[in-house]
């Protein structure tokens, strides 16, 4: 296979994006790499010329195109961006039909933004997504995390027939001619799926903001309607397909009543071993994927994704069958890092004695996971050095390199 990364820091191979293409290069030897750095030689490649021919033909002959960057100020660097608005304009067709992934680095903040971005030019450019990573500076060096990226690669790039075992598929429903198809869609790839409806499991009413869950994780309605017996389905199912109306531009009261009664968890995962797809009646809004994605990362759920048409339906079903079979996780974001460790803070600083099951759950779990000492006294060790002109100027000489010195390792350099 010809993989072109089109690769987006304006630093080149000095980058910790680009330490993430070296360790693909590294696991899969076999195919063909061909890397453009084209934010860091932005301006040989944004004006036309013998550079911008070599790549569309570079792009002709790729198998798959990866789009690597970091990201920077909510979006990717100017000079990616640069790069990308004059492909849109220049070369949409060059692209149509090829299969993509993107590779994000950075600390998280907004890096949901930056992939969206990235998604909707790959969906301009009518290519075949199939899906992101990002990546902290470091994380290539934890061996679980470097664990979780091996298991995307085999996600993104898995040409042979998947091998799953059917797993029990559950899917929830709301009533209503226009789904009825959309449900056919799904038993005619999972016929042993039990369908439920919303509509049957009588929801007396949403969370009441009694906080009394707080001290057991004990609902004071449990038992006194139906709400129970839906999540007891849920967790009795692997996949769980909610199949929705959306005729506004959110998922229906209906299913806020169920969503708003789980908050009996608080601020723990319930439904983290899940499956979750969404199906919804109309083309889903912004809002409604944004708000689907935040729960599924504050779920620690996977979540395939969220589709209205057939070929989105479609494109579910591979999803589901690929996690199931790569045992990959999507990358957590912005969305779902920085959620926690409000939580984390809020129940270890203000909140425990409302919370208590949070509290104990939180320390049982490692969830209070604070910046350790080592590094701080790492750190202000240097912050101290920095006062003296001959060290700081040999540091900020060096700074792209330290950035990822400690990668050397891992290629045995
Ligand atoms: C100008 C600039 C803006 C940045 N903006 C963000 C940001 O909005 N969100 C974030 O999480 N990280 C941000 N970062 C951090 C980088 O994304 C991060 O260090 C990344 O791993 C660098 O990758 P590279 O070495 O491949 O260029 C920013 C860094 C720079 C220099």
């Amino acid at each position: 296979m010809k993989i072109l990364v089109l690769h987006g820091s304006p630093k080149g191979q000095t980058s910790v994006t680009y330490q993430h293409i070296r360790y693909m290069q590294k696991m899969y030897p076999g195919y063909s790499w061909d890397i453009a750095l084209v934010a860091h030689e932005q301006n040989s490649y944004a004006q036309g010329g013998a550079r911008r021919e070599g790549l569309r033909q570079r792009i002709q002959a790729a198998d798959f195109i990866l789009w690597s960057s970091p990201v920077y100020f909510f979006l990717v660097p100017a000079q990616y961006q640069l790069f990308i608005e004059s492909m849109i304009e220049e070369e949409p067709e060059l692209f149509r039909g090829k299969p993509t992934s993107l590779l994000l680095t950075s600390i998280h903040f907004f890096d949901d933004v930056a992939a969206k971005y990235l998604q909707q030019t790959v969906q301009r450019l009518n290519m075949d997504y199939r899906g992101f990573f990002s990546a902290r500076p470091g994380d290539l060096l934890n061996a679980i995390k470097r664990s979780n990226f091996e298991k995307h690669l085999a996600h993104i790039f898995s040409q042979a027939p998947l091998n799953v075992t059917e797993s029990k598929v559950l899917v929830i429903r709301e009533q209503g001619e226009t789904l009825d198809c959309k449900v056919e869609k799904i038993k005619a790839h999972h016929a042993n799926a039990k369908v439920i409806n919303l509509e049957d499991y009588h929801i007396k009413t949403g969370c009441v903001g009694c906080i009394q869950c707080g001290q057991k994780h004990q609902c004071p309605f449990q038992g006194k309607d139906d709400h129970h017996l839906l999540v007891q389905e849920i967790l009795n199912h692997t996949v769980v397909y909610f199949v929705m109306k959306n005729s506004h531009e959110i998922f229906s009261a209906q299913w806020k009543f169920f969503f708003d009664r789980t908050y009996y968890k608080n601020h723990i995962p319930l439904f983290a071993k899940q499956i979750f797809s969404f199906v919804t009646e109309n083309d889903p809004s912004d809002l409604l994927t944004r708000v689907l994605q935040a729960y599924c990362e504050f779920e620690h759920c996977v979540m395939t994704g969220v589709a209205s048409s057939n070929e989105g339906i479609e494109r579910l079903l591979q999803e589901e069958a690929k996690y199931l079979c790569h045992g990959d996780r999507p990358s957590e974001t912005f969305l779902g890092i920085a959620g926690r460790k409000i939580f984390r803070d809020e129940i270890w600083a203000h909140l425990r004695v409302f919370y208590r099951a949070d509290h104990l759950y939180f320390k049982k779990h490692g969830f209070y996971d604070f910046p350790r000492y080592r590094t701080r006294m790492r750190d202000a060790i240097s912050v101290f050095l920095l006062r003296f002109p001959s060290f700081r100027k040999r540091y900020q000489k060096s700074i792209k390199q330290r950035m990822i010195r400690a990668y050397q390792a891992l290629f045995g350099e």
